[in-house]
């Protein structure tokens, strides 16, 4: 599956792609939490994606509590869907006089005038259940009613993934500082885009999301604004023997 590359501010960038085109978002932005050169929330990019996405879309966001808070007008004309927590193997606080950091959140958004109902989903199960039987008594009317249940687990049988994801970090092997691991967005992106759909990350650093999505038979679009990053994307993925193009 194609990866196409852009170099570009993702704002400029997406106003060159026709509405509702793109089946789904995942990116990571700049959390704003550092020192480095690129960390600087590009105000807006919410809604410059928001366009492009289709009603059955949806967008799945990498960042931390406080990047959320502090940017939440952004997210005007989305609803937020869920969130799963990537727990690392090591810790990316930068002070100690606090927990030691090991956690980041990606919250999955879609769009206001949309129904949920309608929003793309593949449910993702692991294979890791242990065996047991859950009764459970039913629910008065008044509740809701639910007649009572009753069901097995079998050991080693399929369970819905969980929110919490246990994935090492890639630091000391990756190409960018902030890189994200291809086991925590895999599942987001097997979840919520439909096989042969069109990936969009606007944020792409080294373009661990087009990797994802084309190991998966989805065709991506990667916009990245830092020229040495596009080229350090490219390196990596022609490392990895995947056909990109990069437009003129
Ligand atoms: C957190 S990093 C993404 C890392 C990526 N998930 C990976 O696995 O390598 C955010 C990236 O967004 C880029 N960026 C910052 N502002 C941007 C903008 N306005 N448009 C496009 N890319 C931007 C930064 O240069 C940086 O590489």
């Amino acid at each position: 599956m194609s990866i196409q590359v852009i170099c570009g501010d993702c704002r400029d960038v997406l106003s060159d792609l026709e509405d509702e085109s793109v089946d789904l978002v995942l990116t990571d932005p700049p959390y704003g939490a550092t020192k480095l050169r690129w960390d600087r929330w590009p105000r807006g990019w919410p809604a410059s994606v928001r366009r492009v996405l289709k009603k059955t879309g949806s967008m799945w966001v990498f960042g931390t509590l406080k990047m959320f808070l502090e940017q939440h007008d952004e997210f005007d004309g989305w609803c937020m869907a869920q969130d799963v927590v990537w727990e690392k193997h090591n810790g990316s606080g930068f002070v100690n006089d606090r927990f030691r950091r090991v956690h980041e959140t990606a919250v999955q958004f879609y769009r206001s005038d949309a129904r949920w109902a309608d929003v793309y989903k593949m449910p993702q199960f692991t294979n890791d259940a242990s065996a047991r039987r859950i009764r459970r008594r039913g629910r008065p009317a008044h509740l809701g009613e639910i007649g009572d249940q009753d069901y097995k687990t079998f050991e080693g049988g399929p369970r819905l993934m969980r929110s919490v994801q246990y994935v090492r970090s890639e630091h000391g092997q990756a190409f960018h500082p902030t890189q994200k691991p291809m086991g925590i967005v895999e599942p987001l992106l097997l979840y919520s885009s439909p096989p042969g759909g069109i990936v969009l990350d606007c944020c792409a650093g080294s373009g661990t999301t087009g990797i994802v999505a084309s190991r998966h038979g989805r065709t991506s679009i990667l916009i990245e604004a830092d020229p040495e990053i596009v080229a350090a994307m490219q390196r990596r993925l022609s490392q990895d023997h995947f056909k990109f193009e990069v437009p003129a």
